[in-house]
């Protein structure tokens, strides 16, 4: 794990891994195939990332994004979509191509979720898997909308939130019970096989579950904890965070 003082120093450096992931690759005339959350984790990093567009001349016009998850069942306008949060966080304001960034869709109708899902996968797939995953971390343990109890060969689906979440997703939605019940994720399986991965964790709030993801006892109660295993995955904390290791 590495430990920052501030979150903006956490964030310039993800930033900085992700742009010489992408510089490197395309040096190489290879795309960057990134798996993005939402959430108020990577906003920094998002922001970072910006600038390095912006200043620097960063190039993405080569990096493909996957968003990692999206609540089922919300309307596509709806401010909580992922898709218009990542859009507004972050991929309008970078030169990423629109055909190169995939999300999954809220409002796809019960019969076709499976169809869905596996044809998301076959992107990824299609795309090399993914080069890069930047993960926040849910209070009970959650990647993506990977909750506690998900298989670590799962793939993407259909899952029910975990009440932990809803309660956290409570404000944003004005109200728990406004909380969709269910969502779409990129499962475990695609994520674990991706070649880096950056978890990132700010705040008090979550001192206890990084505890557990990084020093407890690997298991699908918490499902980040399968992290331990990945040969390249670095957790990124701010001092907070890192307050009970
Ligand atoms: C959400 C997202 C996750 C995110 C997590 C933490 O429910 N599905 O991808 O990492 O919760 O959110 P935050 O960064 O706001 O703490």
């Amino acid at each position: 794990a590495f430990v920052f003082q501030t979150g903006k120093d956490l964030a310039l450096h993800a930033a900085q891994i992700i742009s010489r992931l992408i510089r490197e690759r395309s040096d190489l005339g290879q795309s960057t195939v990134l798996g993005l959350p939402t959430g108020s984790t990577p906003v920094g990093t998002y922001r970072e990332l910006i600038r390095l567009y912006d200043e620097q001349g960063l190039d993405f016009s080569n990096v493909i994004i996957f968003c990692l998850d999206e609540f089922y069942g919300i309307a596509k306008d709806n401010p909580q979509s992922h898709r218009l949060w990542l859009a507004e966080h972050f991929f309008n304001h970078v030169n990423v191509k629109q055909e190169n960034v995939h999300c999954l869709d809220s409002q796809v109708v019960a019969s076709d979720i499976e169809l869905h899902c596996r044809r998301y996968d076959d992107l990824i797939q299609g795309a090399g898997g993914f080069d890069l995953v930047l993960l926040g971390i849910g209070r009970n343990g959650h990647i993506g909308f990977n909750e506690p109890f998900s298989m670590r060969k799962s793939r993407t689906r259909l899952c029910t939130l975990d009440p932990i979440t809803r309660q956290g997703c409570a404000s944003d939605f004005f109200g728990e019970s406004n909380v969709p019940v269910q969502a779409l994720t990129v499962g475990l399986s695609p994520i674990l096989a991706a070649r880096h991965v950056l978890l990132l964790a700010l705040g008090e709030h979550k001192a206890a579950i990084v505890t557990e993801t990084l020093e407890g006892v690997i298991s699908d109660r918490v499902p980040a904890s399968y992290l331990q295993e990945h040969v390249d995955a670095r957790a990124l904390l701010d001092l907070p965070a890192a307050g009970l290791l």
